[in-house]
C-alpha cells in the first residue's frame, strides 16, 4: 500500500498536492488518490482528514490514522488552522477533496474555513487555484445543489464520483482508479492509470487495453 515516493528532478521544487478526506462515504477515492500521487514524478502529497473522515476511514476500509497518514507526505491535524496549508503563501498545484461531504460542501460554499480541511479548500478558491470536490450523495435536494452552484461560480470543480460503464469496469478498483484518474487529469498530472476512452469499435471494452 505504501508506495515509494518519486522525488522530483534535481533543482526542482516539487509540485504540491493537499488532498481533504471528509466523511462522505467513499473513503477509498482518498486512499487511492494519495497512492496514485506517490507514482506520480515529483508531486509531494499534503494530507487532512476531518473527524467523520477518520471514522468513515475505521468504518469502511478498516484503516487507523496511522496507515493512512504515512501515504501522504505531509499528514496535517484537522485542528491545526495555523499549519502551512492555510495560507495562500503555500505554493501548491491544488486540493482535492476525495470524499466530500455535503457538510463540507456546504462549509466551502459559504467560506466557513472552520478547520484545516475548509481552510484549505478556502484558500484555493481565494488563490485562484485548483480544487476538485468528489462530492458524494444522493439523491440531491435543492442545497445540495445550490451549494454546487456556488462553488463552481467560485472556480471550483464539482467532481462526482460517477462509474463510467463505457468502458466496461471489472471491479470495484476499476471504478475507483477511472474517477482518481479523471482528478488527476482535472490536476494536469501525468499517471499511468489508464482507462482512457479510445471511440466506439476501437475500446476492446476493458479498463485495460488489450487485455480482453
Ligand atoms: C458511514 C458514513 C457514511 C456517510 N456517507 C455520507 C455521504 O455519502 N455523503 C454525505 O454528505 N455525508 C455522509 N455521511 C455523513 C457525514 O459524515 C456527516 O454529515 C459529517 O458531519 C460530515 O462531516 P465532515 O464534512 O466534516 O467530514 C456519512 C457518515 C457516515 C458515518
Amino acid at each position: 500500500m505504501n508506495a515509494a515516493a518519486t522525488p522530483p528532478a534535481p533543482g526542482q521544487a516539487p509540485q504540491r498536492v493537499v488532498v481533504g478526506i471528509s466523511g462522505a462515504s467513499g473513503a477509498v477515492y482518498g486512499v487511492r488518490l494519495l497512492q496514485a500521487l506517490r507514482t506520480c514524478p515529483g508531486v509531494e502529497s499534503h494530507l487532512v482528514v476531518s473527524d467523520t473522515g477518520w471514522r468513515t476511514l475505521r468504518h469502511e476500509m478498516h484503516l487507523e490514522p496511522d496507515a493512512v497518514r504515512t501515504l501522504a507526505h505531509v499528514a496535517h491535524d484537522a485542528d491545526n488552522v495555523g499549519a502551512s496549508i492555510a495560507s495562500g503563501s503555500f505554493q501548491c498545484a491544488g486540493m482535492v477533496i476525495a470524499p466530500c461531504s455535503m457538510r463540507t460542501l456546504a462549509a466551502v460554499a459559504h467560506g466557513l474555513a472552520d478547520s484545516l480541511l475548509t481552510r484549505a479548500a478556502d484558500v484555493m478558491l481565494k488563490e485562484r487555484r485548483r480544487l476538485v470536490l468528489l462530492a458524494r450523495e444522493t439523491p440531491l435536494h435543492l442545497g445540495h445543489l445550490r451549494n454546487m452552484v456556488s462553488v463552481t461560480e467560485m472556480g471550483a470543480i464539482v467532481c462526482p464520483p460517477v462509474p463510467a460503464f463505457y468502458l466496461h469496469p471489472r471491479s470495484v478498483d476499476d471504478i475507483v482508479d477511472h474517477t482518481v484518474a479523471r482528478t488527476l487529469d482535472l490536476l494536469g498530472l501525468a499517471h499511468g492509470l489508464g482507462g482512457r476512452w479510445q471511440g466506439l469499435g476501437a475500446n476492446p471494452g476493458s479498463m485495460a487495453p488489450g487485455t480482453d
